[in-house]
């Protein structure tokens, strides 16, 4: 079974389980049926082969804790030791694979690797929505070879929400764009265009548009080369595009700092936007609660910097609030994800992503290999 256990760790212990969590039914049911569970995941992005900086040994002592049970790491799973080892596993017995990017061909998705891996179960279950824009071996190359290959729960549920939200949204469906970049936004932009009644955009991503339209952006930071497609993105969207009418602004980026609130046609030289204004969380808050289906990824300011996580926060209150009275509200992982579990709001969204990348590329509109590979696709 593979899944993505790519969780935060420091010093040993992993800090944020919620990946680990997010797989638990699916081990469980297959212990039920008493199914002996091989796990795989990939940790970090290793260079060099096997590095125990980047060993899966944190995640193991985490998961016998969440399972109440012992899970085995074994470090060298092709010798016929190990082969043995797993087949010997007692029934609802759960054993871990060491890191699947200690392995040479994973990332190149060599169908040796593929091959090997297979000799480690009867039956593959791929439950990593997380690593599922990945054509990894672990994820892609094994469920060529090792049949039946089927996905587990989470992969489902992600799919089923984020699909649902894409297909067939409860209108007005608003979407709820932020980050740093524009260009890392870009096909995401354009492929919600056609679906979506109004895009919200925040985050410094929101200056390079305010550039387009002429504004002068202080120190923010704009993407000089990409001022001419936003430009034409505006012109696409006509009124579908919403942008923060104003910035709460700074001249460094630093916790603490003297901050002041502007209209976004005001930003002075030598300071910069970290965050959206009060009347553009209030603005983005009623469009949000107004709205049938609400897809949200990428932060409104430098959230991880406070006070710039204000606006993050009113969007994630937004849409709890919006939850509450019956609005479809997704979060599409990474960045947006971490800050509603900041908030402590992660239960009363329909759906929050475990996948970074993942989701980020389902809702762009492209297949996921870890998906498209498996049977039940
Ligand atoms: C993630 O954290 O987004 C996934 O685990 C994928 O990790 P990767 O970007 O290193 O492939």
């Amino acid at each position: 079974m593979r899944v993505d256990f790519n969780c935060p760790v420091k010093d040993g212990v992993v800090t944020d389980n919620t990946r680990i969590r997010a797989a638990l039914p699916t081990i469980q049911f297959l212990r039920d049926q008493g199914a002996r569970v091989v796990l795989m995941s990939h940790f970090g992005r290793p260079k060099k082969g096997p590095d125990p900086a980047f060993s899966l040994a944190p995640v193991v002592r985490e998961l016998e804790k969440l399972l109440g049970a012992p899970v085995e790491l074994i470090t060298d799973p092709f010798t016929d030791a190990s082969i043995t080892a797993t087949k010997r596993l007692p029934r609802g017995g759960v054993a871990v694979i060491e890191n699947s990017r200690f392995f040479p061909g994973e990332e190149a998705n060599d169908p040796q690797l593929a091959a090997q891996f297979a000799r480690l179960g009867d039956i593959y279950v791929n439950d990593a929505f997380g690593s599922a824009h990945r054509a990894h071996a672990s994820t892609e190359g094994v469920a060529r070879v090792l049949k039946p290959a089927v996905m587990g729960f989470l992969m489902e549920q992600e799919l089923k929400y984020l699909g649902e939200a894409l297909d067939k949204p409860k209108r007005p469906f608003v979407a709820v764009l932020g980050g740093a970049k524009i260009s890392g936004k870009i096909d995401l932009i354009e492929a919600l265009l056609p679906k979506v009644d109004e895009i919200l955009i925040g985050g410094a991503m929101a200056c390079t548009f305010f550039r387009a339209m002429g504004l002068e952006t202080g120190n923010s930071l704009v993407e000089a080369e990409r001022v001419d497609m936003a430009r034409e993105l505006m012109q696409k969207a006509a009124r579908k595009l919403v942008l923060p009418g104003g910035a709460v602004i700074a001249q460094k980026l630093e916790a603490g700092v003297p901050t002041r609130a502007v209209p976004r046609d005001q930003i002075p030289p030598g300071w910069a936007m970290f965050d959206v204004d009060a009347a553009t969380e209030a603005d983005f808050a009623g469009r949000i609660t107004a709205a049938g289906t609400v897809v949200w990824n990428g932060p409104m300011g430098v959230f991880e910097t406070p006070p710039f996580d204000h606006g993050t926060l009113a969007v994630a209150r937004a849409m709890a609030a919006a939850t509450a009275k019956g609005t479809i509200t997704v979060v599409g992982g990474g960045d947006s994800a971490a800050a509603v579990a900041v908030a402590g709001l992660a239960d009363q969204m329909t759906h929050v992503s475990t996948g970074g990348g993942a989701a980020l590329e389902f809702l762009e509109g492209k297949v996921l290999p870890g998906v498209a590979a498996l049977d039940d696709a």
